[in-house]
């Protein structure tokens, strides 16, 4: 069963990177930044960190030990500690690498559109106006297809030869120009006034039910989590690894990254006084508001806005790669099909059920609602059960490579107890949410 020449990352700092590279991705800056405007600035932001530690990081572990351990991609891994009762759950994480993909990609197109524009004329003030054509139809398709295309060329060319030299040559470049325009952003005027709303705690807004819900569904997907990316990721590690040390590093790095992020979107759209535009925070809202930001710094901001959307594509391209490597792995596995095959034949799949979210940002939305709350918190809770309840002694699996650490009798009663408590209490909520969405979509 075990492929005797499975490939393997070539350093530590490659596979954090690559890891990294997944988890930093459109849900750090596009994301973070409606759901943050919208729930009422660092009150969400502090819910979210609390969850990204309690929830996020022992089942991000918990994907590293099932990974490491079973050395297979999600289906196999799940069969070889569960049995094949399990084989449905690993269907379940392809056909959400599927789904999430189709429309991440979509969104990926506009960032690439988006910069093309400030790199070869900048942008101007009608550029508002300009997003509905650039979202949805033809022009939306012919991007995503552009971007699935690399993203299909990146993972074609393996894990060493792709993946992780993606991730370590674009990384860094993507955490420089986020920092350098974090510094930028604080010279603007008015700055403050966006520092005041994205910093401002007003905890009476995290009592609504929907709050947590989202920052459950953001920790989830910013974290990569639910879907066997991070397991699939962990498959071509070697037993030398200190699983706790990688997994707090990758969720430190995301939640650095994502509020570096803030610290960019809120000081250049309250300075420009563009704030009740976001206010709507639809999908769309960041797409329209920062772009009419960059038109009026001028030249300045066709520079800052080439920026911006550079650093988007990269985290959305090495955040792609993962999500594509779920399918392709699947596929290599199952199918003993060849990398390139699969990569090229599951990269058009993707591509064509990706039609209709290019077409509508309204179906887009939806999709993104049906990923999040039924198949990420969905996968991540039964995660947790399989870890928790199924798989015998987890915790000799993490203990390799860590022997010193103490606390994962904790981290298996968390899987058994708390994450499954919490996550269930939020799908309770989130089913019917989704199923209003649904709805409306179609009425
Ligand atoms: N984490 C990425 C982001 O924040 C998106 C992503 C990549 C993802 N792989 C995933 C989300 C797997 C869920 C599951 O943009």
């Amino acid at each position: 069963m075990n492929h005797p020449a499975r490939e393997q990352w070539s350093s530590r700092r490659g596979f954090v990177l690559a890891a990294v590279g997944s988890a930093v991705g459109l849900g750090n800056m596009w994301r973070f930044s409606y759901l943050t405007a919208e729930h009422g600035g660092a009150a969400f932001v502090v819910l979210y960190i609390g969850i990204t530690l309690l929830v996020g990081v022992p089942v991000l572990l918990a994907e590293l030990a099932i990974g490491r351990g079973s050395q297979r991609s999600p289906i196999r891994a799940l069969v070889h500690y569960g049995g094949r009762r399990w084989m449905p759950l690993g269907f379940l994480f392809v056909a959400a690498g599927f789904l999430i993909l189709s429309y991440y990609s979509v969104i990926a197109g506009w960032t690439l559109r988006y910069a093309g524009i400030a790199l070869v004329s900048g942008f101007d003030s009608t550029i508002a106006d300009q997003f509905s054509e650039i979202a949805t139809g033809w022009d939306a398709f012919a991007f995503h297809l552009a971007f699935m295309a690399g993203t299909v060329a990146i993972v074609g060319s393996g894990v060493k030869g792709g993946i992780e030299r993606t991730a370590l040559l674009l990384m860094p470049i993507l955490f420089l120009i986020v920092c350098g325009l974090a510094v930028y952003a604080s010279t603007l005027d008015g700055a403050g006034r966006g520092y005041d709303v994205y910093l401002a705690t007003d905890f009476s807004k995290l009592l609504s039910f929907r709050v947590l819900k989202d920052a459950a569904g953001q920790a989830f997907f910013s974290l990569s989590l639910g879907m066997g990316a991070m397991l699939t990721f962990a498959s071509y590690l070697g037993r030398d690894h200190h699983l706790p040390n990688d997994s707090m590093l990758i969720a430190g790095a995301d939640l650095a990254v994502a509020f570096v992020a803030g610290l960019v979107v809120f000081p250049m759209i309250f300075a420009l006084g563009l704030s009740e535009q976001v206010s709507g925070s639809t999908v769309g809202a960041l797409f329209i508001t920062l772009p009419q930001a960059f038109a009026e710094m001028g030249a300045v901001g066709r520079v800052v806005g080439f920026l911006f959307f550079a650093a988007l594509i990269v985290g959305a391209l090495t955040s792609a790669v993962s999500l594509l490597e779920v399918v392709v792995a699947s596929t290599m596995d199952g199918l003993g099909w060849p990398r390139r095959r699969a990569a090229v034949v599951a990269g058009i799949a993707i591509a064509a059920l990706g039609f209709p979210s290019a077409w509508s940002t309204e179906v887009l939305g939806v999709v993104d609602q049906i990923a999040n709350n039924l198949f990420l918190l969905g996968g991540g809770l039964a995660l947790a059960v399989f870890v928790g309840w199924v798989m015998r002694d987890p915790i000799a699996q993490v203990t390799i490579g860590a022997e010193g650490v103490r606390w994962f009798s904790l981290w298996r009663f968390f899987l058994r107890f708390a994450v499954p408590a919490i996550l269930g209490f939020v799908l309770f909520q989130a089913v019917p949410d989704t199923w209003n969405a649904v709805i409306d979509l179609f009425s």
